[in-house]
């Protein structure tokens, strides 16, 4: 291991479960040299009264709650570092940069109105003093300047760590939203193409938070989706949702799939009224998640040829989100994300360990077709460690 080349990757995620961190060693310094090796990966929940904080500045949130989160998450980001760097017997303030993408706020998307715009906070000159590392941070904007979504951004990590020569390859991610980045062989002069399907875990997790009064955060093992049946009307008022047809570049996030969608399920349809349970609600959640994420791969993603899929991120750990997810992609592969040789909960944090080690090296790290921005960017912005 050489400790020159060591980074940390953090991200903490939109359904606000807490921080993952991996240490990992890249080296090289350009696409064709680079290289890596996990070294360690630890992921550290937010405590309740931590997460219904967030919560509530997110949906109630004043200039001075959002000012307070800032910081206390560049401690709580810096703390994960310094646990993680200690479970290696390694320096935090020798690591070479600490990639972190912050805790979303908010995230608009662009239009033929708007160009866009995204919030990220975690005090990146907090982590550093906590640290003593550099900080590369804020990685959305740049790619939203540039007229892009700014998202998804693990496209040109996906493609430098897992790319086969032999396999074209879907990686899709089930966090809080969902996204796909579709992999052409190494070798091959396609480009990829990498986007959002729709919600992932969000809006499974909301439900779930209403259903048990706030207790429980999601549905664990997917044992609620299990007592509930599907209901075709909310099914089909959910499947009617624009986003679902609208072709890449996309990406969305908890304004459209989140609490206000639940709100207004629960106006339209009267759930107490009509007999409909929670676990009715959250077992038709789960099927229209599999379902967003089956049309997006029919559409979109098959037609381009798929030799293996993986599954990634905290909703492989649902069998019902899993079993519902095959029952739509009966034609493809389906792998667990360990088949990829990683911890499927790390893949994102990796990804901005390499995003930070690609901006170090002056790489454009967007993926301007995936993205939609008018061309290929230095993604972040540097806040040096104490001895840089
Ligand atoms: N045992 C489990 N059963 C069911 N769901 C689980 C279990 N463990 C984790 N999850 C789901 O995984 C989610 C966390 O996953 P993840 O960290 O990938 O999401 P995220 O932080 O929102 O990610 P993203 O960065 O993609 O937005 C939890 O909110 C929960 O829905
Ligand atoms: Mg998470």
């Amino acid at each position: 291991m050489n400790s020159k080349n060591l980074f940390v990757g953090l991200m903490s995620g939109t359904s606000l479960d807490g921080i993952d961190a991996a240490l990992v060693e890249i080296g090289g310094t350009t696409a064709d040299d680079f290289y890596w090796n996990q070294i360690a990966f630890m992921s550290r929940p937010y405590d309740k009264e931590y997460r219904n904080s967030l919560h509530e500045s997110i949906e109630n949130g004043t200039p001075k709650s959002l000012c307070q989160l800032n910081a206390s998450l560049g401690e709580k980001l810096g703390a994960v570092v310094c646990e993680l760097c200690d479970s290696a017997s390694v320096h935090s303030s020798s690591l070479r940069a600490i990639g972190s993408h912050g805790q979303t706020f908010w995230h608009i998307p662009p239009t033929d109105q708007y160009r866009g715009s995204t919030l990220q906070l975690g005090d990146p000159a907090t982590l550093a003093e906590y640290t003593g590392a550099s900080v590369i941070s804020d990685f959305r904007s740049r790619d939203m300047a540039a007229g892009g979504q700014g998202a998804p951004l693990v496209s040109w990590p996906d493609w430098l760590m897992f790319s086969s020569r032999d396999h074209r390859r879907a990686l899709q991610n089930l966090g809080g939203m969902a996204n796909v980045t579709w992999l052409p062989k190494k070798e091959s002069r396609e480009d990829l193409i990498a986007f959002d399907t729709g919600p992932g875990v969000a809006l499974m997790n909301e439900a779930t938070r209403r259903a048990t009064n706030y207790q429980e955060d999601f549905d664990r093992d997917g044992l609620l989706a299990i007592q509930g049946s599907i209901n075709e009307d909310i099914l089909s008022f959910l499947m009617n949702d624009d986003f679902l047809v609208m072709p890449p570049p996309k990406s969305t996030g908890r304004e459209r799939f989140g609490a206000d969608l639940i709100d207004q399920i629960i106006e339209r349809f009267e759930p107490d009224r009509n007999e409909i349970s929670w676990c009715d609600v959250i077992a038709t959640l789960t099927v229209f998640t599999a379902k967003s994420i089956g049309e997006a791969y029919q559409t979109w993603v098959i037609p381009r040829g798929v030799d293996e899929m993986f599954l990634l991120g905290g909703g492989v750990h649902n069998p019902s989100l899993v079993a519902a997810i095959e029952a739509e992609l009966k034609t493809i592969t389906i792998r667990h994300g360990f088949e990829l040789g990683i911890n499927p909960d790390a893949r994102e944090a990796l990804s901005f360990a390499v995003l930070a080690w690609g901006y170090l090296n002056g790489l454009a790290t967007n993926m301007p077709f995936a993205t939609g921005s008018s061309g290929g960017r230095i993604l972040g912005s540097l806040t040096p460690g104490l001895t840089w």
